[in-house]
């Protein structure tokens, strides 16, 4: 078994931004309200015309760039999303053919918010079987194409965004890469977070669309419930079964939903606020992209350092849930 480790991250946002006072135009909502709500302060919006795999690809090249390899070295992509260009092709496909990766294979995974999660640890075991040498996870959503701007209740929350992992074997010698993942799915909680339309229960029809049923549909204090309480007892489970603490964390990066949903599992947790990444005030919840936009704005800032101990950790829609540990490599 080789060890897998991150050795490249690119994101992308797209240029709009759309802020709190912008939303106050559009429904009755004010950014005094947001902000204490949830923390977020503005979030970025794709233009029209752009998609997910727009997104993807942006995020793929940088990290690509990054590490200095061509797109054809990579031997499988993964695309955490629940807004593909399309139900068929994957976003996967459309990614690989755009990025130069001939001859890799790979496949769209959805877990809503814990996407990214979901696919770094299955990028990590295809590394650690031997299977492949250069696996890409891309985390990628444009929420703003499910999100129905006349609910205040959800249209606040959301932006677009991306992020992108190359995961490859970690040397024998060296302590850097994929500690642990334990994860969680229970479909009970499926009916409080839901885009109700577009698949084979309700087929896409004239009145589909006008009952609003092709967007988010979402019980917020359902979810945060869940989240708080699944965010911190996984967690917790993924420290005490590799023999550490709380103290050993150097940096919580948890998906960006709610602020306060953060500051909450972190402080169950036994976390200091200071050792938790949050960038929601810029971006909102980017759903699949929030983990590895956190993680580029940990490294820039130069918090994030070679040998520091990784908790990832996020819950979604489904309920899916997670929570994986990483040595920091570069
Ligand atoms: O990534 C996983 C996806 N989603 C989540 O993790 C979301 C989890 N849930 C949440 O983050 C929170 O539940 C929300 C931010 C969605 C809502 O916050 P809350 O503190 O749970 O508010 P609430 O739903 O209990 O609503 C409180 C009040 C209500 O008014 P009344 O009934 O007290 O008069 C809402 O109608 O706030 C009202 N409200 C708003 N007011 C101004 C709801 N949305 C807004 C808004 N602006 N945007």
């Amino acid at each position: 078994m080789r060890k897998a480790k991150i050795t490249a991250l690119g994101c992308y946002t797209p240029e709009h931004v759309l802020t709190n006072y912008d939303l106050e135009k559009m429904v009755d909502t004010n950014n005094q309200w947001i902000l204490e709500r949830t923390g977020i302060s503005e979030r970025r919006i794709a233009e029209a015309g752009m998609a997910t795999s727009d997104l993807a690809v942006e995020a793929a090249n940088e990290a690509l760039r990054q590490r200095g390899i061509a797109g054809a070295e990579v031997n499988a992509v993964l695309v955490c999303t629940v807004t593909p260009d399309m139900l068929f092709p994957s976003t996967a496909c459309l990614v690989q053919n755009r990025i130069g990766a001939k001859g890799a294979w790979g496949f769209d995974l959805v877990a809503a918010c814990s996407g990214f999660l979901y696919g770094l640890t299955t990028g990590a075991h295809l590394v650690a079987s031997g299977a492949h040498r250069k696996v890409l996870v891309i985390g990628a959503d444009t929420m703003s194409r499910i999100i129905d701007y006349t609910d205040r209740g959800t249209c606040v929350l959301f932006g677009d965004g991306a992020g992108a992992m190359l995961l490859e074997p970690a040397a024998d010698s060296e302590e850097a890469g994929f500690i642990d993942f334990v994860g969680e799915i229970d479909g009970s909680g499926g009916d409080y977070l839901k885009m109700p339309a577009g698949g084979s229960r309700i087929p896409a029809t004239a009145e589909s669309v006008a009952q609003r049923l092709h967007y988010v549909h979402q019980d917020g204090q359902q979810v945060f419930k869940y989240a708080v309480k699944k965010m911190s007892e996984l967690c917790d489970t993924v420290l005490a079964r590799n023999g550490f603490t709380a103290k050993d964390v150097s940096w919580l990066i948890p998906h960006q939903a709610n602020r306060r949903i953060i500051t909450a599992s972190a402080e169950r947790l036994g976390l200091p606020c200071d050792r938790v990444i949050i960038n929601i005030d810029r971006y909102g919840n980017t759903t699949a992209g929030t983990i590895p936009l956190a993680t580029r704005d940990a490294l820039e800032s130069g918090r994030l350092k070679k040998g520091d101990l990784v908790l990832f950790a996020a819950v979604g829609a489904g309920y899916t849930a997670g929570a994986s540990l990483w040595r920091w490599g570069y």
